[in-house]
């Protein structure tokens, strides 16, 4: 059992392996929050003394003192235009004009299993491993009844978190702010860890100690965005790598979210994560229910990386379905973007797939500029039927080619977008987003299609059905290419208009879940001009997402280090791209362009017939030795060894079962007489012997020694580590796997 009910103290708690999560319905049926972090037994209620602080206000009919206040006692969902007045997580205005929320547990259940969620993609269990508790809590001038939703995965070591508001009343209620979780951390100094960035340049690592008043994060572009990922973590202040108390909170959403941490007069940090309310509305008429998205919860007491671990295990296991995982294996891909930019034709993916075979890739993707009359990125986005003249015998033609030389062929699509010079535009304008009376501001020269409206994303469904029934595609590129503005939908009445950015996430779900659900073969992913819309809610579906436009891998060590803090290795689409590199014109060294590939999908990003014939053999290589090592890769753990201020980037990946690690190292700074390079190893068995079975350099100046020895015990490697020889020139890299021999 994970979730335990002592109805002395009334207290409900959710046990995971190594994480207690403690609850209390309190005074006048208030639920309190207890505690969350490292296991410890017991009721933890004497935890918040009572405390009668000035100016903020008791409840009317608590008879005993002043000791009790909501703005004082950790709660576990707030309610707002009451006594607490820190961040609120539940705002609604019924049809008399009363604002906000007095919630009082109404009832509680446990369920065995993984509740679900209505519309919205969430997190699923494995047979039995996880468990459900529903707390019902109620608002009693509204009617409206709030059931908080805990899936409890005791292995995992992880709690997720949703909220299903339901309209119980006689009137209207309109909701303005829902989050989809609160949590308080009463005691202790926090730092909060965000990711924000731009497009090319995504997800930089930004730590700072949390300060008195607001900090957030958010977006209101309509999706999760470039410049702040939706993820967050709060960490103890001296937390590491390796030690303290760490918090993760990921969102399973990629629309507008906002995250909000306060930190209050008596030192309590509070976190409200959910959809971002700036702009929100949503009327509930009586009888309706509305879904607030996912959010993910996880705690290490084993600082970053341990947090790291059980986040990385728990989306590849429970929220990529199994099926469209597996495709993502074994094949690695060449994307035609940054080989021919809109200049595709039979003729030249027929050349780019024969390259690309030689490199021992296995899926040629057809990306952009194979459509209407898409010469350049001002028009044809909606027209989605292949252009003659550059490819005589369409899309099954070409697929048909390629397979006869043993390629698979994969296919970019835009769907969410439409360019004014479409015929598709010209015979729904009105599809478009865009408010009356005002000219609509163009992304990249294109318009967002309203996928709020069910005609919008039925006309799409039929639309990549037909094309994917039609033609052999083994994978598909969803790319979105622009944030959303103007938003305004014609098929909303004035007093939902607030509706119109979640209902265009919510049409976006059902999209992606139709022809993730129909084309089960086929592999979708995700990508947003790279990195705008990498987020847990996108890898429900897609179980791949391009990292980053980006592809110098300098630049991606930066990117895919902080995307990994929350997300998988298996998730991170990365590809080996021409040098000098198309995005900052800085030359790098192949083998360290396939190094970072390698922290990731591995794939081409380059025309194979612009390289020497030594260049197309060392790709080769670095192909079987990323098949070889894929699964370590990918589903092993991922340890980050270097801070973001080293001089070297490394990086190790330890197999799931522990049978052998991979050791990668990037030097970012070459200096003059520098000190050793020394890198300790982690998560190996202290006990067991492991043997060097490749050390490869590559880009390096300088001659580079026979290793001194090729065994080595599992605690040295840990405890005094490793050094490597100096490595000399432009970014040069090593790359180490160990094989484990046996315990001593
Ligand atoms: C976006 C993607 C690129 C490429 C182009 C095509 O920018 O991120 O990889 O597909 O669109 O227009």
């Amino acid at each position: 059992m994970s979730i335990e009910y002592r109805a002395e103290r009334r207290t409900l708690t959710l046990l995971t392996k190594n994480s207690v999560y403690q609850m209390q319905i309190g005074p006048l049926g208030y639920l309190l929050h207890l505690y969350y972090g490292a296991r410890c037994e017991g009721d933890l209620d004497w935890l918040h003394l009572p405390r009668d602080c000035g100016f903020s206000p008791n409840p009317h009919e608590l008879t005993e003192g002043r000791g009790f206040s909501l703005d004082t006692m950790p709660q576990e969902y707030s309610g707002s235009n009451g006594a607490d007045f820190r961040l609120s997580s539940l705002e609604l205005e019924t049809g008399s004009g009363v604002v906000g929320a007095d919630l009082h547990v109404l009832r509680w259940e446990t369920r065995p299993g993984k509740y679900a969620l209505d519309g919205l993609p969430a997190s699923f269990a494995n047979g039995d491993e996880a468990e459900t508790l529903s707390v019902v809590l109620g608002d009693e001038a509204s009617g409206v009844e709030v059931e908080l939703l805990y899936g409890v995965f005791y292995e995992r070591d992880v709690i997720t978190r949703a909220v299903r508001i339901r309209n119980a009343g006689g009137g209207v209620v309109t909701l303005r702010k829902v989050a989809s979780a609160c949590l308080d951390l009463p005691f202790g100094r926090w730092d909060f860890i965000r990711f924000h960035g731009r497009h090319a340049m995504e997800r930089q690592i930004e730590r700072a100690p949390v300060r008195s008043g607001l900090q957030s994060t958010a977006s209101l572009r309509g999706s999760s965005g470039h410049h702040n990922d939706p993820f967050t973590i709060l960490c103890a202040h001296d937390a590491t790598e390796d030690h303290g108390a760490c918090y993760g909170l990921m969102p399973v959403y990629s629309g507008n979210h906002r995250t909000d941490v306060e930190l209050d007069q008596g030192g309590s940090v509070r976190a409200v994560a959910g959809i971002n309310p700036d702009r929100f509305s949503w009327r509930l008429l009586p009888g309706e229910c509305f879904d607030v998205p996912e959010l993910i919860l996880a705690f290490s007491d084993e600082g970053l990386t341990g947090l790291s671990h059980r986040l990385h295990r728990f989306l590849r296991g429970n929220l990529s379905r199994a099926e469209a995982r597996r495709r993502a294996e074994d094949r690695v891909l060449l994307n035609s973007w940054e080989a021919c930019y809109f200049g595709v034709s039979e003729t030249r993916m027929l050349a780019l797939g024969r390259g690309a075979k030689e490199l021992g890739a296995g899926l040629l993707v057809l990306d952009d500029g194979w459509f209407g009359e898409r010469c350049d990125d001002r028009r044809a986005l909606g027209d989605w039927t292949p252009n003659r003249g550059k490819f005589p015998e369409g899309l099954s033609g070409l697929a048909e080619k390629l397979s006869e030389d043993g390629m698979a062929f994969g296919l970019w699509i835009e769907p969410e977008m439409v360019s004014e010079d479409s015929a598709l535009f010209r015979a729904h304008p009105d599809w478009a987003l865009r408010v009356p009376g005002r000219s609509p501001a163009l992304g990249r020269d294109q318009l967002v299609l309203d996928l709020g409206r069910e005609e919008v994303t039925e006309h799409l469904y039929e639309t990549f059905a037909a094309l994917l029934r039609e033609n052999d595609i083994s994978y598909v590129k969803w790319d979105m290419n622009r944030s959303l503005s103007d938003v305004y939908s014609a098929a909303l009445p004035p007093e939902r208009q607030g509706e119109a950015a979640h209902r265009y996430v919510l049409g976006l779900y059902r999209l992606l879940g139709r022809l993730t659900g129909d084309f089960p073969a086929v592999l979708f992913e995700g990508c947003s001009g790279g990195g705008g819309r990498f987020d847990a809610g996108i890898l429900a579906f897609c179980p791949q997402i391009w990292v980053s436009d980006n592809t110098d891998p300098i630049a991606r060590l930066r990117i895919q280090q902080g995307a990994s803090y929350g997300y998988p290795i298996a998730a991170f689409g990365a590809h080996v791209s021409a040098s000098p590199n198309h995005q900052t014109g800085r030359a790098t060294p192949l083998g360290t362009r396939c190094l970072v590939a390698m922290a990731g999908s591995f794939g081409f990003e380059l025309d194979p017939a612009a390289l020497s014939a030594e260049e197309r053999a060392q790709l080769r290589e670095q192909t079987a030795f990323f098949l070889r090592c894929r699964e370590t890769i990918q589903q092993g753990d991922f340890y980050r060894l270097s801070a973001e201020d080293e001089r070297f980037c490394a990086w190790q990946f330890v197999a799931e079962d522990g049978h052998e690690t991979l050791l990668t190292l990037v030097l970012k700074d070459p200096e003059a007489n520098p000190a050793p390079l020394h890198v300790c190893l982690k998560g190996l068995d202290p006990q067991a012997r492991y043997r060097l079975e490749c050390r490869d350099f590559f880009g390096c100046r300088n001659p580079i020694p026979e290793a001194p020895r090729t065994v080595f015990g599992g605690a040295a490697l840990m405890h005094a580590g490793l050094t490597l020889p100096q490595l000399l020139g432009d970014y040069p890299c090593a790359r180490l796997l160990f094989v484990k021999e046996t315990c001593k």
